[in-house]
């Protein structure tokens, strides 16, 4: 059985976050992960490059919980894939519309560590917090057991 689903693109933002580490000199290592308090667009999960035919495996439809999510990567580049109801799958960028932080998925949204910001995981819609826009969307399609970003 085949079953596609195709959600629309848009500019997706890149990863603002960044780290820092510190070294002390006794040889003490500090790791400090903090948001960009800059733009956070400085790359994008896209499509477009692919190993077969122009799309790229994010995910195994059958690795997705039915009204659940999951974390993949496309390009390098944090994603989330959601399937809402069996079959149809739907994915966005991990990144923080607020100022960059990695989402998680928790249940039924999308959490962000940094400020508190939730999104709603099966539309990347805002919940709550600052965030002051969705996720952006990350076009996917299902061919059998496999999601593919095109
Ligand atoms: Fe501030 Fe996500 S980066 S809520």
């Amino acid at each position: 059985m085949t079953n596609s689903t195709t959600v629309p693109a848009e500019t997706v933002p890149g990863i603002s976050r960044r780290a820092a580490l510190l070294v002390g000199g006794a040889g003490t290592a500090v790791a400090l992960v903090g948001c960009s308090t800059g733009p956070a667009v400085t790359g994008a999960p896209s499509a477009a490059k692919s190993d077969k035919g122009g799309s790229t495996e994010v995910a195994k439809l059958a690795d997705i919980p039915v009204g659940g999510s999951v974390e993949a990567s496309l390009n390098g580049k944090p994603i989330l894939v959601s399937q809402p109801t069996a079959g149809k799958v739907v994915a966005f960028s991990a990144v923080c519309t607020h100022q960059g932080c990695v989402v998680k998925p928790v249940g039924k949204e999308f959490d962000c560590p940094c400020h508190g910001s939730k999104f709603d995981a099966m539309t990347g819609r805002v919940l709550g917090g600052p965030a002051p826009s969705p996720l952006v969307s990350v076009p996917v399609s299902v061919a059998g057991n496999s999601v593919t970003a095109s």
